[in-house]
């Protein structure tokens, strides 16, 4: 499967789409209609067209995904702009001329997409009526198929962006400001009526002076083209007028409608033709007339250049011109025989029933092309069959006529051939330029939607670099503190050491205990009387310690250190480490912060040698 191909029956999967959702794409071109499948199959992670049609199944939300794909919006207001400057300077005054001051004018955009054509349309009839004028007299129908385009036509609010082709003063006119977009009037969007409307299963609007569909018949194959023109053709008033897209031209041909300006591909109705009604009248009989006149009148019917014969009303042969004699082998022995004795009553066709017929209808007939084997040679003759009219209107004899067109036949048979071969060549030239502006349309809406995607990206890209210049300010702070932090912890380390240089110098046992006289910190003399290193007894309750201190004893001077008392040098009796008995000098201090209260006690421990 390629990019543009995707794969499979492409048309079993068209069928299931019209048969699942009443949506009909079978009369759309295959190669853009190929090429977008493709695209949601890509997205979709499918093979081919069987893959993704029962992904639709499992996923029914995709059908809206592949129908917004497959329905190009690519629109924009006055697209086009200097055809919409010819619109408006010379098609919407013959539009408005054409109708009487107090008659509706019905405009009909189909295709319309997101509403822009729509609103176009508005603004240039309100410019040629005025405001008034437009309110009451105007009606545009925006259609489309795509119910979501429609919705946003209806809310019609646009982004700076969309309104940047409107010229400046229609702007300011015909749009207000609101939340960061333009919104078109309130009042004046009551004219344009959003519907849906699907161009090839739909009957067309009628009456419409003026239709405009642009850049939409493009997608279809010319079967439907045709179609979709005949019932523009049906809708459009007898003078109204038809707007195509840029490369939509297919109609220059068509015998629907003639070219206002095919350059700006502005087309006006060709009505519906009126048959004409032919009856040959005979005028009265004039005995006045001059012999001579009557000579030239005869001389002028022998001579004719086309075959004639006269038959009087019982159906004899009253007159035959010489290249009637000519041609059927005629004499003036003839004249006067009745029409089913003459061979030429039967060939080259049955002549008796036609004369009948223009009797009863007391009008021509005429039969073209009528094929005649004359031996081996075959001719075509158009033949007309007039009935004779008197005066008082009695019909009395009929006209017949042979005019022998076998060259002009030929060379019609030539020209039509050629006409065929440059047909054929200029719709495959046509389906070509039309593809390209599919393909171009195509390139535009993806074009859309990677800058939505740049959009987006360039948002969260800034929303990131936000983030970013965040967390750097906050590192610059946390680096700060780290730095004080560090300055503080090397300042402590100092205290610190001083502090344990100062109790490692001093010769009595030093103890620090927190208010819950848990040991805080113990100095190298006490180790060395007691037997244990600071490291095992930091954080241990003092009074719990197994040492050789009579420390229940300690228990009341304790308390009153804590209180901020100091009861002096007391002496016990102890056991040190080596298990010797020692008399101890022992000394309480309360421990506390300058003007603060007890934080705990200091108990310095002095063993008395001279004992
Ligand atoms: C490229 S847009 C053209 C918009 C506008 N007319 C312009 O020229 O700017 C083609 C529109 O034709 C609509 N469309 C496609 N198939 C349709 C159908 N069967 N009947 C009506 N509208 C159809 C699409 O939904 C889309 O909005």
């Amino acid at each position: 499967m390629s990019d543009t191909d995707p794969g499979g029956d492409i048309e079993e999967l068209l069928d299931f789409l019209r048969d699942e959702r009443g949506f009909d794409f079978t009369g759309y071109k295959r190669p853009s209609l190929g090429r977008r499948i493709a695209k949601r199959m890509h997205e979709t992670r499918t093979n081919d067209a069987a893959g993704y049609r029962a992904y639709l199944e499992r996923h029914p939300d995709e059908f809206v995904q592949l129908f917004n794909t497959i329905l190009i919006n690519v629109t924009s207001f006055f697209r086009d702009l200097p055809t919409w400057d010819y619109v408006q300077s010379e098609i919407v005054p013959r539009i408005i001329e054409a109708r009487a001051p107090a008659d509706a004018i019905r405009i009909w955009s189909t295709g319309c997409s997101t509403g822009e054509e729509p609103y176009t349309l508005a603004m240039i009839f309100a410019e040629a009526l005025g405001e008034d004028e437009l309110r009451r007299r105007v009606k545009i129908y925006a259609t489309d198929v795509d119910d979501e385009a429609l919705a946003v036509g209806r809310h019609a609010a646009y982004t700076a962006a969309q309104v940047e082709p409107v010229p400046q003063e229609f702007r300011e006119k015909y749009f207000e400001p609101a939340n960061g977009s333009f919104v078109f009037r309130v009042d004046l969007r009551r004219t344009v009526i959003f519907g849906r409307h699907d161009l090839v299963q739909d009957p067309p609007i009628s009456r419409i002076d003026f239709l405009v569909s642009r850049n939409t018949l493009m997608y279809f194959d010319a079967d439907t083209q045709r179609r979709i023109l005949a019932s523009f053709h049906f809708g459009l008033r007898d003078n109204g007028f038809l707007f195509l897209g840029k490369s939509e031209v297919l109609v220059a041909r068509s015998p629907l409608f003639a070219a206002v300006d095919l350059k700006r591909r502005i087309f006006s109705k060709i009505p519906s033709a009126v048959r004409e009604r032919v009856a040959v009248t005979v005028p009265e009989t004039d005995d006045a007339i001059p012999a001579t006149v009557r000579a030239i009148r005869d001389a002028g019917f022998e001579a004719g250049p086309v075959a004639q014969i006269l038959l009087g009303p019982e159906g004899h042969l009253a007159a035959a011109n010489l290249q009637a004699r000519l041609l059927f082998g005629l004499s003036q022995r003839d004249i006067g025989v009745l029409l089913q004795d003459l061979e030429f009553s039967y060939r080259p066709i049955e002549l008796r029933s036609k004369i009948e017929q223009a009797y009863e209808e007391r009008h021509a007939v005429s039969l073209r092309d009528v094929e005649w084997h004359a031996g081996s040679e075959v001719r075509f003759v158009d033949i007309q069959i007039a009935p004779l009219v008197a005066s008082t209107g009695e019909i009395v004899g009929a006209s017949v006529t042979f005019d022998d067109v076998t060259r002009s036949r030929r060379l019609r048979q030539a020209l039509h051939e050629s006409k065929r071969e440059v047909e054929t060549a200029y719709e495959e030239l046509q389906s070509t330029v039309e593809e390209l502006e599919t393909t171009n349309e195509e390139l535009q809406s993806t074009n859309e939607e990677l800058e939505t995607t740049n959009e987006e990206l360039q948002s969260t890209n800034e929303e990131l670099e936000t983030m970013n210049e965040e967390l750097q300010s906050t590192n610059e702070e946390l680096e700060t503190i780290n730095d004080e932090l560090q300055q503080r912890t090397d300042e402590l380390n100092e205290v610190n050491a001083f502090l344990e240089s100062v109790l490692a110098g001093l010769d009595a046992g030093v103890v620090v205990l927190d208010k819950e006289l848990r040991v805080q910190a113990w100095n190298g003399t006490a180790s060395d009387l007691w037997g244990l290193r600071s490291d095992e007894v930091v954080g241990q309750h003092f009074l719990n310690l197994d040492i050789g201190l009579p420390t229940d004893k300690l228990r009341k001077p304790l308390r009153d250190a804590l209180a901020g008392k100091t009861d002096g040098v007391l002496r016990l009796d102890a056991v040190n480490r080596r298990g010797r008995p020692i008399a101890l000098d022992i000394r309480l201090a309360p421990l506390r912060l300058a003007g603060g209260g007890p934080l705990g006690a200091i108990l310095m421990m002095e063993a008395d040698t001279k004992r």
